[in-house]
């Protein structure tokens, strides 16, 4: 094995199982966030670390407490499986972070190698320091004893990618994508996926520097699990996180050199970051004033620039009109439950139908914005056809003006199956199938591509 396929250690999750308490406590506090008050994972951790639970937590611990939140997350369907085979009476009502606690726990016992003594008695404890949960302490103890000596069989025994993708989402995925590839798709989500860096130059030094390696889009990809911040070459700014699919939209714009570009919906700035490198002059337009923050900071930390804009792309109505846009729209993020887990649990069917009616808002302006001749390239990063294919279809009928500018597999490295007979991009987080799963996958993209014809009247 070369150097740059060695998979690093696994996390320790606990030598000394006191030294492991905050790192639960903290999971079991994110997990209640996410599962109870519905906040997106890395809004929480954000901010658990400014101030909240992860605040004073070593390093170590952040790292354990997200891989217990991640593992329970990515395996809930098979652990509730397990759990309410052992809940004889279901699970106590108004019980605190009872569920929270067990799931975490079950996540050790079943998925983390963490060793029985340890997750349980520290799960004992986080039940006795919650008031509302502590009246079930001896109910943990018991339950978790049985996870650990007969939960692996009957976890084992489940249909992993299917028991951990909620009804909503494998009925979609079905419908969208037929049963076996809904299947490929559901089990990549069971695997934590690898690190993609976008390079602003020498992708071959830095995939050496960093033990990584080169993917055909160009990114480096690498398996580290540490800090970001502490790698090679973060400090200088020579690279930008970005999964390689995230870095096909701004390539699809072309030779962007000396244009004006307006990247709509453009924070924390992966995108407005490869224009800029590529030497376009950006507009870099957010809802958000404090995503626009991030995005200004990446772009100082890369020595990268462009004028910063705070409004609502979809009535943003500037005076000039642009050579090329690029508008990656909100949207459900189905895409990325790899890097995200916690999507399943955020999202329904019914936030398809929202984002679908706000994306077309943003195309339509997007479109009036463009001048002719122009290209507008369309991103998502779901897998929902409302949100991608369809989107196209819609704006061509109701823009004479604007034709599709199909994609072809020679723009996209020759990967024949990221392009489909719609002339448009679809990438699926089960292709790019590498050296064993660790290596592979790719967030799940729609790419549309349209140009502006040139006998159009000039655009308002
Ligand atoms: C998918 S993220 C963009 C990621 C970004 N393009 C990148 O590559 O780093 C979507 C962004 O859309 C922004 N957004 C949502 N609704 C918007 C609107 N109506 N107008 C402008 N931006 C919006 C969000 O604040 C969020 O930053």
């Amino acid at each position: 094995m070369t150097e740059s396929k060695k998979t690093p250690p696994p996390l320790s999750p606990t030598r000394d199982h006191q030294v492991g308490l905050p790192a639960r406590r903290a999971a079991v506090t994110l997990l209640d966030a996410v599962l109870w008050k519905k906040q997106p994972l890395d809004d929480v951790l954000g901010r658990s670390r400014d101030k909240g639970v992860m605040f004073d937590l070593p390093v170590r611990d952040r790292a354990l407490a997200r891989a217990i939140v991640g593992m329970s997350l990515r395996r809930r369907g098979q652990i509730d499986h397990v759990l309410n085979h052992f809940l004889e009476r279901g699970l106590p009502k108004k019980a605190g972070s009872l569920y929270a606690i067990l799931l975490s726990g079950a996540a050790q016992l079943l998925f983390m190698n963490v060793p029985p003594h340890a997750a349980i008695d520290l799960a004992v404890r986080l039940a006795q320091w919650d008031p509302k949960a502590k009246r079930y302490d001896k109910l943990v103890n018991a339950v978790l004893r049985r996870v650990s000596e007969k939960g692996e069989a009957i976890a084992a025994s489940l249909d992993a990618a299917r028991v951990n993708t909620p009804d909503w989402l494998w009925e979609r995925l079905v419908r969208s994508w037929g049963e076996e590839r809904a299947h490929a798709i559901a089990t990549s989500h069971l695997v934590e996926p690898p690190l993609d860096l976008t390079v602003k130059s020498d992708p071959t030094v830095w995939a050496e520097r960093l033990a990584g390696r080169i993917l055909p889009s160009g990114s480096v990809r690498l398996l580290s699990k540490g800090r970001i911040d502490e790698l090679p070459g973060f400090d200088s700014g020579a690279w930008w996180v970005q999964d390689a699919a995230a870095s096909l939209p701004a390539q699809l714009l072309g030779d962007v050199a000396g244009k004006r570009v307006a990247d709509l919906c453009a924070a924390p700035g992966g995108k407005t970051a490869q224009l800029a490198s590529a030497g376009a002059s950006v507009m870099a337009v957010d809802i958000s004033q404090r995503r626009l923050r991030m995005l200004t900071e990446n772009l100082a930390r890369l020595g990268l620039e462009a004028t910063t804009v705070a409004a609502d792309a979809a009535d943003w109505s500037p005076e000039m009109r642009f050579d090329a846009i690029l508008l990656d729209a909100p949207c459900t993020a189905t895409g990325t439950i790899r890097r995200h887990p916690d999507i399943p649990y955020l999202k329904s069917a019914k936030d398809i139908e929202d984002l679908a009616a706000l994306q077309a808002r943003l195309l339509d302006n997007a479109a009036r914005l463009l001048k002719p001749g122009g290209r507008l390239v369309y991103a998502t990063c779901s897998l929902e056809p409302e949100e991608g294919e369809a989107q196209i279809a819609a704006l061509l009928a109701r823009n004479p003006d604007l034709a599709l500018e199909p994609i072809l597999p020679e723009e996209v490295f020759g990967q024949t199956d990221w392009v489909p007979s719609s002339g448009c991009l679809r990438t699926l987080p089960c292709q790019l199938k590498l050296d064993g799963p660790e290596w592979s996958g790719l967030d799940g993209f729609f790419v549309g591509r349209l140009v502006r014809r040139n006998s159009s009247t000039q655009a308002r």
